[in-house]
């Protein structure tokens, strides 16, 4: 079964990413190491059209403190839980100091470590991190922001996480202009040939692909309507009007 990815809205929400605000003090963290500052714009109006209730991120830094932000802004009945992973206890540290305490937000540390995963070696998160993750949480959209640096590295967090996702849940894979992610993209077509759609996005700085996999994990979405489309982009301007940002139309 293919699952549904509506390409339609996220070109739209693409076109129309610099609609959304960033904070200065966010926007004075970024550096090259992290997501630029279009790539979280773009990350923040698939959070906002998606309106997850359980995040999941490879890779702490500026992005985790965005998206708690973000998930505050939401309000109380649509926020989402964050959790998110690194093998660096010093920008765990220095995430944590960002994020001041915020009880919605669960760090997890994991060290590098070569292990087995889908009959395969990487060199990734240690797996002993999910014993940490409730059985029963499911992750509606996972941003794939680490680890740096090994090659296929960022392909086994997906395996890992395959069976805390939703049916519907975005993975956005950031860096995806780079080989190792055309690569990690490369084989989990493989590993899930059943379904698997993705989009992506080569003009951000490194890129983005955006996707999701099919069964046994994926159940067919209907194909958004015009009137949930409109409905949809209705809502992120409501959103983006209040907290300062014009609804631009990007072209
Ligand atoms: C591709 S970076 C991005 C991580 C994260 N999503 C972010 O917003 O920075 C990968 C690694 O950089 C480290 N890192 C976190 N914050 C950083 C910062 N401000 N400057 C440099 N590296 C950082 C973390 O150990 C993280 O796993």
């Amino acid at each position: 079964m293919i699952p549904h990815l509506n390409t339609g809205m996220l070109h739209e929400l693409y076109q129309r990413r610099q609609s959304f605000p960033l904070d200065e003090d966010i926007l004075g963290r970024l550096n090259s190491s992290t997501p630029s500052p279009e790539t979280l714009q773009f990350l923040g109006m698939l959070v906002l059209w998606k309106q997850p209730r359980h995040i999941f991120e490879f890779g702490c830094g500026p992005s985790t403190l965005f998206l708690s932000r973000l998930q505050h802004r939401l309000g109380a009945t649509n926020r989402p839980v964050l959790t998110t992973v690194d093998h660096s206890q010093r920008y765990l540290g220095e995430t944590r100091r960002l994020i001041g305490g915020d009880p919605d937000v669960c760090l997890l540390h994991a060290p590098l470590a070569v292990t087995e995963c889908a009959g395969r070696v990487f060199t990734t998160y240690h797996p002993s991190y999910l014993r940490q993750v409730p059985r029963d949480v499911r992750f509606d959209v996972v941003l794939i922001d680490g680890p740096p640096a090994y090659r296929y590295g960022r392909e086994a967090p997906l395996y890992h996480l395959a069976p805390f996702l939703t049916p519907d849940a975005l993975i956005i894979l950031d860096d995806a202009n780079c080989r190792p992610e055309q690569e990690a993209l490369k084989n989990w077509q493989i590993a899930w040939p059943d379904g698997f759609c993705v989009e992506q996005f080569p003009g951000l700085p490194q890129g983005m692909a955006v996707l999701t996999i099919g069964e046994s994990m994926t159940s067919l979405q209907p194909v958004a309507r015009p009137d949930q489309r409109a409905g949809d982009l209705e809502r992120i301007k409501t959103f983006l009007s209040t907290e300062g940002g014009i609804f631009a139309d990007g072209h």
